[in-house]
């Protein structure tokens, strides 16, 4: 269920300001420009909810890069995470030999970039790493870490810049966390 109050009405606080996300996407964007100096990497992005993060990101990598898209949707067995992870857009590049870097919304339980992770490895690429711009290691249930982080954020629902409940939210320029009311009938 969605209870919509108004776009700005449903956000409880703002968790990380639009200025705050700028100044850390453009940090993020200069220490791996410097890591992939010569490297032509290709970036990797987690369609959609990294599509804000990944667009910013790539503005601040001053050298050669590569784009490339992918989809995935977990496939979760009640409220437990261990999904299958199911490929609904693929590559359209080989990334054989290729520095790979995925750049994810968000990593939580885990389990997507996981799946995604072995996936991509046994195609042979150079290097494979991730950037995330926002870490729940509270959440954990793999033993995965981000290669790169912008925030860790507390164990809280977050929408915006690219995170979605039902799809709504994700043009907000800041990441906030949702009212109550929205997703249930309690306030
Ligand atoms: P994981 O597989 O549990 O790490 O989940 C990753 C995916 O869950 C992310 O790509 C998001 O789409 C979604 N997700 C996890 N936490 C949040 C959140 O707080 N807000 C919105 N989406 C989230
Ligand atoms: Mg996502």
């Amino acid at each position: 269920m969605i209870n919509k109050m108004g776009l700005e009405n449903d956000i409880l606080r703002v968790l990380l300001t639009e200025e705050q996300i700028q100044a850390k996407v453009k940090e993020l964007g200069e220490r791996i420009s410097r890591d992939y100096a010569g490297k032509n990497p290709l970036l990797v992005c987690i369609l959609r909810g990294a599509v804000p993060f990944y667009a910013d990101l790539c503005k601040h990598i001053d050298d050669y890069m590569e784009m490339d898209f992918m989809a995935v949707s977990s496939y979760e067995d009640g409220m437990t995470s261990h999904g299958i992870v199911r490929i609904k857009k693929d590559l359209d590049v080989s990334i054989e030999n290729r520095h790979v870097l995925i750049v994810e919304d968000i990593m939580d339980s885990g389990n997507t970039l996981n799946h995604l992770t072995r996936l991509l490895g046994t195609r042979n690429p150079a290097s494979l790493r991730i950037v995330c711009l926002l870490d729940k290691p509270e959440r954990r249930t793999c033993e995965i870490t981000p290669d790169y982080f912008g925030f860790i954020v507390p164990d809280e629902f977050v929408v915006g810049y690219g995170l979605d409940y039902a799809d709504a939210y994700r043009n907000l320029p800041y990441i906030g966390v949702l009212k109550k009311g929205v997703y249930s009938n309690e306030d």
